[in-house]
């Protein structure tokens, strides 16, 4: 197979062509062999059903040793003892569940419905800023910059409890993990070192807040996580550390990317804007439509216990599959028409950007009633908006999205 759409960072660029290629590939099946320079050999799961089949089976199919496509070269590293990090998405049972089981209620919409005043005011800080840009009504604003990426990021952090003097060094910090691959976002050449680096900026930052919530404990998420006991004994700091950095990373960048796909997507099709306005009631659905297209987290590695079979494939014991959600969520014997953006689609919500089982998002619901108020206050506000033509994306076969999205937009 010669795709490089699932290793090439730089394919992740152009999501319109990728998606179109994507679309391509499910006509020739769903499970793809991939052998590509500078990576272990792996398999591209990218039928939707076939990504949910091998999320029903986290036993066979393991998080464990490595969920995350690595190059040879940060593998050779990890062998070596290099810095690690272990969250909630390098485990499996019986630690996923016991790890999990400390945050899952929090996350619970019981709680995070209590968050809704909190989103409502980042929403209208968003219009304030369309308002503030605008003269007589018509502005231009990078829409990435001023509105996608500051609003998820302010959610993090009273959500951990930190304060927004934080902001710049949360930020940075999140855009050199993700972007290790992207010239642009990575730190000083994107070496492994660097980025190991990086990891240890975030133990030292999150060392103290862990000392500060022990000694001043609140209701926070930062105070759950510093306290947090596993099997009745205090949680590992590695593993603390491993919580604060998913939830610090997994929350903003991934959320950031969906608003600004959505924003780009009604830009592109005013007609879809329109319907929005004509039958707000539609907007829940249209945020489903916005996550699928955007599929912020491209994908999540699997490693197999055991011979067996995918797609039609045989897979033996020991083999690495991706399971790549942008890819599911383009295919055409599931979603009709997959490429296009359509607020009425009626398995919209079917979409597998937040994945599937056990290690189904945990942010699901924060990320889902954070885009939904974004839209309810911007787009009864929009009477127009149209995109300048210079949005460039970021580049990572992980996580990615925009990194600029001029738009031209008038209010009512
Ligand atoms: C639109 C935004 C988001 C997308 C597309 C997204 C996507 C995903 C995906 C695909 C997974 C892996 C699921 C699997 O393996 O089956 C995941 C896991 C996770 N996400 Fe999200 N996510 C988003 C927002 C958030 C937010 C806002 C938070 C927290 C504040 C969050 C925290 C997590 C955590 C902690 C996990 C690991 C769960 C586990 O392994 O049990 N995510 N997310």
């Amino acid at each position: 197979m010669t795709t490089d759409i699932f290793h090439n960072a730089h394919r992740y660029g152009d999501m319109t062509g990728w998606r179109q290629e994507a679309v391509e590939l499910h006509h020739q099946g769903p499970v793809h062999r991939i052998e590509a320079d500078g990576f272990p050999p792996f398999w591209a799961v990218i039928g939707h059903d076939e990504v949910m089949a091998v999320e029903r089976q986290p036993a066979l199919f393991t998080n464990e040793p490595v969920p995350v496509l690595t190059t040879d070269a940060v593998l050779q590293m990890r062998d070596e003892g290099g810095p690690q990090i272990r969250t909630l998405i390098h485990m499996d049972k019986p630690d996923h569940t016991d790890y999990r089981r400390l945050t899952n209620d929090w996350f619970k919409p019981a709680n995070i419905n209590s968050m809704q005043a909190r989103l409502d005011e980042l929403s209208r800080v968003a219009v304030a800023k369309l308002e503030a840009a605008a003269s007589n009504g018509t502005g231009t604003i990078d829409f990435n910059t001023e509105i996608a990426v500051p609003y998820p990021l302010q959610v993090i952090l009273s959500i951990l409890g930190l304060p927004e003097g934080d902001y710049e060094r949360m930020l940075q910090l999140t855009q050199e993990l993700f972007g290790a691959e992207d010239p642009d976002l990575q730190r000083e050449g994107g070496s492994p070192e660097e980025t190991a680096a990086v990891l240890m900026d975030f133990y030292q930052y999150f060392t103290g807040l862990t000392a500060d919530r022990q000694a001043n404990p609140t209701d926070d998420l930062a105070t759950l996580i510093a306290n947090g006991e596993i099997r009745g004994e205090p949680m590992p700091d590695l593993e603390k550390m491993g919580y604060y950095v998913i939830v610090a990373t997994a929350g903003h960048d991934t959320t950031s990317a969906s608003m600004a796909e959505g924003m780009a997507q009604l830009a592109r099709n005013p007609d879809q804007l329109q319907l929005l306005q004509e039958q707000p009631e539609l907007i829940g659905n249209a945020v489903e439509e916005m996550i699928r297209m955007a599929s912020s987290v491209r994908h999540f590695m699997r490693t197999a216990q055991e011979d067996t079979e995918v797609g039609g494939q045989t897979i033996k014991k020991g083999d690495w599959l991706m399971l790549n959600y942008a890819a599911a969520n383009m295919d055409p014997g599931y979603f009709e028409d997959p490429t296009r953006f359509d607020v009425t689609r009626s398995n919209a919500s079917k979409h597998i950007a937040f994945g599937f089982g056990i290690h189904f998002c945990l942010g699901a619901q924060l990320a889902r009633q954070e885009l939904r108020s974004l839209f309810s206050h911007l787009v009864p506000r929009l009477a127009s908006a149209e995109l300048e033509g210079k949005a460039t994306t970021g580049k990572a076969t992980f996580v990615s999205g925009y990194k600029a999205l001029p738009l031209n937009y008038t209010l009512n």
